[in-house]
């Protein structure tokens, strides 16, 4: 028996020239199937537990306590650590191991932009342009890869239907055919044609799954959802952007259906690695597998590590209970080895696809080479910001031409939002300073030069409401109030707009009120604004609103007063410029609201794509049995796709290059665009299908397409849309996925709420 063993171990060593040193890693020539193979037979349990710990720097694992741990092979990944000096250093550390010197991978929320900071994720889905987003996406890869990173938590495509919670900010909107479309681009624009490019960084699309349906929009609430909305409207984006390629997925901190999303092995192993195939790796949010306790799914710290582990998380995102239990777990068999190389394996193939076997350096370059001045003017990206933002900017309303504004007279810039370097860069602004962006006002003064007077006045406070500014400031200083009393602010900005041709007024809402954590049952603008505003209406002079807010807001009150509205979400780094550039019609407005604008908070969840009811409600023709609240107008404020230009466009009927389709093939939606006025501008034509009758309730209308159309001041184009019958498949009731044949509308418009149409039938 003896001689049996030390025989096999002697072909082992013959056959695996890899294994010969167990302190050595093997050649990263090999394929990663045989890299990976070869290396999880040198490891230790230690060593592979350590692997599967994703610890961030901050005030409870200060970065020298950190380095403590990666000495003693205790991490696998860094994340809130975002310079190449500090990454330097701590992959030094990891080099230095006495045994197996696997690299560290360094993460970091880029959202948005790296340093040179983007419009928030609603404002570049408000763009309708892919390319706009991907210019977005590779300028925060090769940002952030040129700081040392290798990964970021993004994109998140959380579909969402709720603007009370702080995080719609962060996504793309409500509707699934474009969160699904902006969440591919971002993942191939951000991983470049693959991770290990030097200026790519691998995705971690989050979060999985359904965490915008948190209830009544209630951060880190409770989600419950029927298997056909779920799979019809919710899972499609996650599915898209996992299907370009994102190596990694994050876990979200909800339930689904009674199981938190860190538990829920149907949701990780049948659904994400079974049925979709997903071959990266699966990371829990912060502190999630603590969470299982508070869930009332575990009754003890060792019992939530293994629900997690045997769940299908393979990385533990801030949490030491990884390194305290499993161990244990493994030597009473409650976790099985095999479950811990599945997560190791993982772990090891993400490096491996970024490269980090062949070179932990790679995104680090030689020593020597690290930036003097992380945060050196010349690291940025203005130009493109510029371009970008000015795409996210969304019209509201334009009565009387109020603008473009001339370059002329005087312009009283006013509102609490005019002049914030820190507002403007919007909820999860990574690397990105205050002390870089441009402000509205600065934007208004570089645009209007010495042709114009810009005067400025605070106004207002963001909030003067003490309960909530205590909460907004609860971990930073974020927003800082001017100690003056209201009345004799809201006097200065009066006295700046009486001598003014006209008022831009920036209002709406701070960083922090738009973000995790960030739930509001009142999405208003706050008080102190709104009598800012009342005043400056009093004046009589022509009043632009500038918005400035990360989810849609109940703008009833405001569409009223305000002669003209421009919903500018939080535009980023180049924001001031952008913004007066369609302030000043350098640029002409061309972006589309990714999600409705309700009158009330009581009318959420409002969304475009719903389902019919039997009692409809109808404008022209009310009645009082039919689907509606009585206390407030029907619809949406402003619908879903909405959004002005300088100039006018009209779209003619839908035509189709067959009156039937077949299974598995296509037709051609055609219409005529024209630009009706005297100015060149963007549009954006948006192709919508209804299945007329079918065996399951269809929405009213869903979105299969859309262009963004450049039209010279009159002129004329045709619009051609491929329509494939897959795009009409549905989930039944028994969960099939299919396409049923019958009449089916199609209809196109520049807004979800105005549309022509025509049909077809599918055979
Ligand atoms: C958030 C994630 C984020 C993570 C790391 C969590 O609280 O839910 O979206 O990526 O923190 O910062």
């Amino acid at each position: 028996m003896k001689w049996l063993c030390s025989l096999s171990l002697l072909t082992a060593l013959t056959l695996h020239p890899a294994l010969a040193d167990n302190t050595q890693l093997p050649s990263p020539d090999l394929p990663r199937d045989a890299y990976v193979n070869a290396l999880l037979q040198k490891m230790t349990l230690e060593e592979k537990i350590g692997q599967l710990r994703l610890i961030s720097v901050g005030p409870e694992n200060p970065k020298e306590a950190i380095r403590e741990m990666i000495k003693n092979g205790q991490v696998g990944a860094i994340f809130n650590t975002v310079t190449r000096q500090d990454i330097r250093k701590m992959q030094d550390q990891a080099m230095q191991l006495p045994r197996l010197k696997i690299p560290l991978f360094f993460a970091y929320d880029i959202v948005h932009g790296q340093r040179t900071i983007f419009p928030i994720s609603l404002g570049l889905a408000s763009s309708w342009n892919l390319d706009a987003v991907a210019t977005s996406g590779r300028i925060a890869a090769f940002e952030g890869s040129e700081d040392g990173l290798n990964m970021t938590w993004a994109p998140m495509v959380d579909v969402t239907r709720d603007p009370r919670w702080g995080r719609v900010s962060e996504g793309l909107g409500e509707d699934t055919f474009l969160t699904a479309e902006i969440g591919r681009a971002l993942v191939q624009s951000i991983q470049g044609k693959n991770p290990g490019e030097r200026h790519a960084l691998m995705t971690s699309v989050k979060h999985f799954a359904l965490y915008g349906a948190v209830e009544g929009g209630r951060d880190y609430n409770t989600v419950d959802m029927s298997p056909q909305r779920m799979f019809q409207d919710y899972m499609p984006p996650y599915k898209a952007a996992l299907d370009a390629g994102s190596g990694g997925v994050m876990v979200a901190l909800n339930t689904v259906n009674g199981i938190p999303a860190t538990a829920d092995s149907w949701l990780l192993k049948d659904v994400l690695r079974k049925q979709w195939h997903f071959s990266g790796i699966t990371i829990s949010d912060h502190g999630a597998i603590k969470e299982l306790i508070k869930h009332g799914v575990a009754s003890s710290p060792i019992e939530a590590v293994k629900i997690a582990l045997n769940a299908g998380i393979n990385m533990s995102m801030s949490d030491e209970y990884f390194i305290r239990y499993l161990p244990q777990l493994v030597k009473s068999g409650d976790v099985s080895q095999q479950e811990i190389d599945e997560a190791v394996r993982h772990v090891l193939n993400v490096k491996y696809d970024m490269g980090l076997f062949r070179d932990p350096y790679s995104h680090l370059g030689p020593v020597g080479s690290d930036p003097q001045d992380t945060n050196a003017e010349s690291r940025l990206h203005r130009d493109a910001a510029r371009q970008v933002a000015r795409q996210s900017l969304v019209l509201l309303k334009n009565r009387l031409h109020t603008l473009p504004l001339k370059k002329q007279g005087t312009i009283a810039v006013v509102g609490p939002l005019a002049d914030s370097q820190r507002d403007i860069m919007g909820s999860w602004s990574a690397a990105g300073r205050p002390g870089q962006t441009v402000t509205l006002l600065q934007g208004m003064r570089n645009a209007a030069g010495n042709k114009a007077t810009i005067v400025y006045a605070r106004g207002a406070n963001i909030t003067d409401h003490k309960d909530m500014l205590a909460y907004l400031n609860s971990y930073d200083r974020a927003v800082q109030n001017d100690s003056r009393a209201p009345r004799a602010m809201i006097d200065e900005a009066v006295k700046a707009a009486r001598n003014a041709d006209v008022i831009v007024a920036a209002v709406g809402e701070s960083q922090g009120m738009a973000h995790e954590a960030s739930s509001r049952t009142n999405i208003t603008i706050p008080d102190s604004q709104r009598a800012l505003i009342d005043a400056l209406k009093a004046t009589g002079k022509p009043l632009v609103l500038v918005l400035m807010n990360g989810r849609p807001l109940a703008l009833v009150r405001e569409d009223q007063q305000a002669d003209a509205m421009l919903e500018t979400w939080f535009s980023g780094t180049e924001g001031g410029n952008a913004i007066a550039d369609v302030l000043f019609g350098d640029y002409n407005p061309s972006g589309k609201l990714p999600m409705s604008f309700p009158r009330s908070v009581g009318q959420i969840p409002i969304y475009y794509n719903h389902l019919p009811t039997g009692r409809p409600y109808l404008a022209d023709k009310p009645d009082k049995y039919t689907s509606h609240y009585y206390d407030e107008a029907n619809g949406p404020l402003y619908p879903f796709g909405f959004g002005l230009s300088y100039t006018t466009f009209s779209v003619s009927a839908p035509t189709l290059s067959s009156p039937t389709l077949r299974r598995g093939g296509s037709i051609t939606v055609s219409v005529t665009l024209t630009n009706t006025g005297d100015r060149d501008g963007d549009t954006v034509a948006q192709l919508y299908v209804h299945d007329v009758a079918a065996s399951s309730s269809r929405p009213v209308k869903e979105l299969k397409g859309f262009q963004k159309v450049f039209l010279k001041a009159g002129e004329t184009k045709t619009v051609a849309f491929k329509l494939d019958a897959d795009a009409l498949k549905f989930y039944d009731q028994q969960m099939r996925f299919a396409a049923e044949p019958g009449e089916f509308e199609v209809m196109v418009g520049l807004d979800s709420a105005r549309v022509k149409t025509t049909r077809f039938t599918l055979l």
